[in-house]
């Protein structure tokens, strides 16, 4: 594995060399998920080594990378979209185009590419990411269409070099995969079988991101609290030695698994200091019949007591959630469990999905699937819900000291600084530059649905 690595290394030296004098850009694209764009941050990694630097205007880019997600449809209409758009820039000035991610790990896009958009010139997998030096190689060589896209679990690689998007916050993926085929959910097949970083090899990432300043880490996986160290190193073992390392203040993870939440992981998350008390635990459904199609592993009132449990273990801890509406067999009483939950739980965020099938999963097989229309009713009377204890959950904030990271000037008034609370609400507030990431003490003064208002206090 190593010398796979070091291997691509040597490609990276060759297209530099290509590369030299030449200035030449990239843009890259990315699509879904945190591990997503923690992946497109090893590609501009690599990219940059090679001697491209990153450009926003793709007009101006002599290569550009999509990386993709399947996770619902709307995405596969917007990648076609791009790549068509930019077919006129490749006949002009050559631009070199690769595709990579979760999508091309469908049979049925790689052949519509193949068929619809011929001038794609590198389409590469999930498993395939850090070979991207050769492929970028080979066509400046030789200029033939590259497939890299394998169907077997992938390694697990280090020490690629990495091209991070900020320098207060960072995420570290953990572990690969996902072992759990929820009826609707297409990851499994396109990242394979659950495998896990060594903690070591963890702990010597965060702690290099903690002697270059970074205040936050997110760890992230599919499943992040089945991480397996080997030898019983489990996940809540991860968290107490993370929450160890001088110099990271904040620590947060997504996603875990209801079902895999086990006691020693809530123990560990009161325990640790640094640990934000906002956990997200994703429900996807409050109808214990929709859990089981879903193949979830949990119950509504086995999930309404795992909440209740941490509550009462971990003073002040909130939720965030996911929630598909309308999967397959849904019905009025099934999505009124949802709500009822909802109400229940009063969650600081819900990221809300409509179904949408996805070829090759069980869900898209079953038969009683809901129509569009009703989906989307469903879904605006959640939205509606959500909203509502948005506000009302605001209101709680105005008055209340919380601990801000501060993370910089506000992107709608540089006058204002931004930064988010514990619960990862944003706050805007008058301050100097110095504050920037620094973790403050704020007064909340007023609430905006979408942030908060904050003073400084004296
Ligand atoms: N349709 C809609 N939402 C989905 N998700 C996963 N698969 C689908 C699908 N087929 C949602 C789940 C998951 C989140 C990342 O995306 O809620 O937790
Ligand atoms: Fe998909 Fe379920 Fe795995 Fe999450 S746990 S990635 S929803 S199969």
């Amino acid at each position: 594995m190593k010398n796979e690595i070091e291997e691509q290394y040597k490609y990276i030296e060759k297209v530099r060399e290509n590369n030299e004098n030449k200035n030449l850009k990239y843009n890259i694209f990315t699509m879904g998920c945190q591990l997503n764009e923690n992946d497109s941050e090893k590609i501009c990694g690599m990219l940059e080594k090679m001697g491209y630097s990153s450009t926003e205007n793709l007009n101006e880019a002599d290569l550009v990378i999509f990386n993709t997600c399947c996770v619902r449809e709307n995405a596969e209409d917007k990648l076609f979209g791009k790549v068509g758009e930019i077919k006129k820039q490749k006949e002009e000035r050559g631009t070199i185009i690769a595709i990579g991610g979760c999508m091309m790990q469908e049979k049925h896009i790689v052949e519509k590419l193949h068929k619809s958009y011929p001038y794609v010139d590198i389409i590469f997998g999930t498993h395939t990411l850090h070979k991207l030096p050769e492929d970028i190689y080979k066509i400046q060589e030789e200029s033939k269409k590259i497939d890299d896209v394998i169907d077997i679990d992938g390694e697990v690689y280090e020490g690629l070099p990495i091209k991070r998007n900020d320098n207060i916050k960072a995420s570290v993926t953990i572990m690969y995969g996902c072992n759990n085929f929820c009826s609707y959910c297409i990851v499994p097949y396109v990242r394979g079988r659950e495998r896990s970083r060594k903690p070591e090899d963890i702990l010597n990432e965060v702690k290099d991101l903690a002697s270059k300043g970074y205040k936050e880490i997110t760890l992230l996986g599919q499943n992040v609290n089945s991480y397996d160290g080997g030898e019983g190193y489990k996940f809540s073992n991860l968290l107490y030695d993370v929450n160890k390392i001088q110099g990271i203040e904040r620590i947060r993870f997504v996603s875990p698994h209801p079902k895999d939440f086990t006691d020693d992981v809530i123990e560990a998350i009161a325990d640790c200091d640094k640990i934000c008390k906002i956990i997200h635990l994703p429900l996807q459904s409050g109808s214990s019949k929709m859990l089981k199609v879903m193949n979830r592993k949990y119950t509504k009132e086995q999930y309404l007591e795992l909440a209740r449990k941490m509550q009462e273990r971990i003073p002040n801890v909130v939720f965030s959630t996911d929630i598909i509406v309308g999967f397959a067999g849904e019905t009025e009483e099934d999505f009124e469990d949802t709500l009822d939950v909802v109400r229940k739980i009063k969650f600081e965020q819900v990221y809300m999905f409509i179904y949408s099938r996805r070829v090759g999963t069980p869900g898209d097989k079953m038969e009683n699937q809901v129509p569009e229309e009703i989906k989307h009713k469903r879904f605006d009377r959640l939205k509606e819900l959500v909203e509502s204890q948005i506000v009302e959950n605001n209101q709680k904030y105005i008055g209340t000291i919380q601990r801000v990271l501060v993370e910089g000037t506000s992107k709608n008034n540089p006058n204002m600084l931004t930064g988010r609370t514990e619960s990862n609400k944003v706050v805007i507030f008058e301050g100097t530059k110095d504050l920037i990431d620094k973790i403050i003490d704020l007064k909340i003064v007023s609430e905006h649905m979408w942030y908060l208002k904050g003073k400084i206090e004296m």
